[in-house]
């Protein structure tokens, strides 16, 4: 299996069919989907799309959001990568309630920012959350991205977040 980055606590891998059991149970889990779409968990046949989309990525352009695993366990602890179904680079996370407020988050954005820049060079990245998803915007921000933009999905509004090099005049200009 193909590892894309190793940081002392995680690696960001490819997915595997395997993975499967783990990330319906991730995405079942009301809390971990409150600030995403229409804030409702998801059906077991999502995760399984979602699986599906990725390995064909994987095995055609070669990246799609990483599987994110723990180094000390071997748990896959969610994703965390770019994803371009919204027409444009939209790097998000989304992890396991129990590795919540230890830094994961930040650290597997970070190491994914740069494989997906120096690996992939991929350019144009965006990164959407609801205002009140205070630790997904303090990531955006630790990674030095500023508000470019803002948007709205099921009646609730987004902020859309970039780097000011890429996106001098905003993301709508
Ligand atoms: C959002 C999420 C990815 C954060 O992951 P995490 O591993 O807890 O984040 P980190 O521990 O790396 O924290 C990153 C920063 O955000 C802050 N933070 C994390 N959670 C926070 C919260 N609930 N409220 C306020 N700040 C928070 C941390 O203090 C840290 O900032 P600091 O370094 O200045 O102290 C995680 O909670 C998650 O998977 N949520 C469910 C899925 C989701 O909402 N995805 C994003 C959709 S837009």
């Amino acid at each position: 299996m193909k590892i894309h980055a190793r940081t002392e606590r995680i690696l960001l891998r490819d997915w595997d069919a395997s993975d499967l059991d783990d990330y319906a149970k991730i995405i079942a889990d009301p809390d971990v989907m409150a600030h995403i779409g229409d804030g409702k968990p998801r059906p077991r046949s999502n995760a399984e799309s979602f699986i599906a989309t990725a390995l064909g990525h994987q095995a055609t352009r070669g990246w799609t959001p990483f599987a994110v695993e723990h180094v000390q366990t071997g748990s896959l602890m969610g994703f965390c990568g770019m994803d371009d179904k919204i027409g444009r680079l939209d790097f998000g996370w989304r992890y396991s309630k129990e590795f919540w407020g230890a830094g994961y988050g930040y650290e597997a954005a970070a190491a994914a920012l740069w494989v997906s820049q120096n690996t992939f060079s991929l350019t144009h990245i965006t990164s959407q959350s609801y205002p009140e998803n205070a630790g997904s915007i303090r990531i955006m921000e630790k990674m030095g991205m500023v508000q470019i933009g803002e948007g709205a999905e099921f009646g609730r509004p987004l902020v859309v977040y970039g780097f000011k090099n890429e996106w001098p005049d905003g993301l709508l200009a």
